[in-house]
């Protein structure tokens, strides 16, 4: 089994969603084979629109940067897993720019009314189906609510309601290692765990979710630790700037 892990953070493994996916496949057997990309290594550029891989040159992409080598480990994993910190409620710029890409696995949309995105992503030499999908992403708000509705609803509409796996998890700023509380140890242990249960029956209980879903610390002490964890990084970036002057 092949899992390929898709890093949209800016920050490379420095991300606070990386936290949770490598939390995520450390409840894998160790003989799995696990790829990474940090996206932000890439020379990827945005699609342009010009459709050629649904017609000069089907299921192929004309721009020729590291997206070619994507595609192929797309095709090569079983499980693809998409680390994606939301931004601005959705996905930040480089998952944007890969996912537009990945309109080569589908087919050409001819009018049909009966077509969904979904019915469409699937390219008979090269199908997605049978792969399995995780979504692994946080947000620094401090609760769930609604905050995740338009990138879910977006994966919802891709994918088709239900063919995808997720893990959502709010209050991403306490997923920094300076911040470790008992509670985020907690927490990354039962995504652990969600891990192990996805590779165990392809899909996480409805109580790991509800676990999952619930943030790691109450809205009182969330403010109290990220009011400290900001106050951390200005003193830190004020100590570097007097000493740049000296
Ligand atoms: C440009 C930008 C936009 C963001 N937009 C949101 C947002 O809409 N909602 C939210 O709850 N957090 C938002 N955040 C906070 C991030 O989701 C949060 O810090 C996340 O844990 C970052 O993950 P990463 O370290 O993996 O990149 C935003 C952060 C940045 C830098």
């Amino acid at each position: 089994m092949k899992v390929l892990i898709l890093n949209g953070s800016p920050k490379g493994e420095a991300s606070n969603t990386m936290w949770l996916t490598n939390a995520f496949v450390a409840g894998f057997p160790d003989t799995m084979d696990i790829e990474k990309i940090h996206l932000r290594e890439k020379e990827l550029h945005p699609c342009m629109g010009c459709f050629s891989c649904w017609t000069k040159t089907p299921g192929h992409c004309v721009i020729q940067d590291d997206m070619q080598e994507i595609y192929r480990k797309i095709l090569e994993a079983d499980i693809i897993i998409e680390s994606i910190p939301l931004y601005f409620a959705g996905m930040p710029s480089r998952m944007r720019i890969l996912t537009e890409r990945c309109l080569l696995f589908t087919k050409r949309y001819e009018g049909s009314p009966e077509d969904t995105f979904h019915s469409i992503l699937e390219m008979e030499e090269h199908s997605l189906r049978k792969k399995r999908l995780v979504i692994i992403s946080s947000c620094g708000y401090v609760s769930m609510d609604t905050m995740f509705e338009a990138l879910t609803k977006e994966f919802d509409l891709i994918c088709g309601n239900g063919n995808y796996t997720k893990v959502l998890c709010a209050q991403g700023e306490l997923l920094q290692a300076g911040n470790r509380t008992r509670q985020v140890i907690h927490y990354l242990e039962e995504v652990k765990k969600a891990g192990g249960e996805f590779y165990e029956t392809g899909s996480i209980s409805e109580e790991r979710i509800r676990i999952l879903n619930t943030p790691m610390v109450s809205p009182r002490t969330f403010e109290v630790l990220i009011k400290r964890y900001w106050r951390e990084r200005m003193e830190l970036t004020e100590t570097s700037s007097e000493n740049k002057k000296e």
